[in-house]
């Protein structure tokens, strides 16, 4: 069986969660998995496949992510490797909203080339009232309405699909 790293990086704590689901998942269909914050800067080489999970802030993954995709980049190009995504994205609605929420932003894009991913997957993130006027009417104009978006059915799903391909 493949053994698998799910690495993330999380500000608030729903990727956090969204990992350990999708960890849990692969667990349960009977594949060796580390679920592992990126912070703690987890070594790919003993791992067949890597998942790599971040929130989106300001249209791009934490810099932790960035970073430790950079740092390990020989590697993991030489991995079977998946993407996922916290953020707005899939919840934006009407006519500015539609517009965005089809696009990958430019920063996402990068490291899914630098990851030479097998797939990137956007799932819809949690987010409350920001403080800032500024985020706020951002939110306001793209549709998105605050609360916890996570499907987690869907999340189930994709780790399915992953098990599928490794498997
Ligand atoms: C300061 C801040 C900036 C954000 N910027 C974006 C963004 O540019 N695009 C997006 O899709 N989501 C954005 N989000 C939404 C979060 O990425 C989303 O809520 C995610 O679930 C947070 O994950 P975490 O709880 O693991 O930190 C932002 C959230 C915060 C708090």
């Amino acid at each position: 069986m493949p053994k698998i790293l799910v690495a993330y990086a999380s500000a608030d704590g729903s990727t956090a969660e969204v990992a350990s689901a999708v960890g849990r998942r692969l667990t349960s269909l009977g594949f060796v998995t580390d679920v592992v914050d990126i912070e703690f800067k987890p070594d790919p080489t003993p791992y067949d496949a890597v998942i790599v999970g971040s929130a989106i802030h300001n249209g791009a993954l934490l810099p932790t992510a960035v970073a430790w995709v950079e740092a390990r980049k020989p590697v993991l190009e030489s991995r079977r490797t998946w993407l996922f995504t916290l953020g707005f994205g899939p919840v934006l609605r009407g006519p500015i909203g539609g517009i965005f929420r089809r696009m990958v932003p430019p920063d996402v894009a990068s490291v899914q080339d630098a990851l030479k991913a097998e797939e990137y997957r956007p799932f819809a993130g949690a987010f409350s009232r920001p403080p800032e006027r500024r985020l706020r009417v951002l939110i306001w104009l793209l549709g998105a309405s605050y609360g916890d978006h996570r499907d987690w059915a869907q999340i189930t799903d994709w780790a399915d699909s992953i098990a599928r391909r490794l498997g």
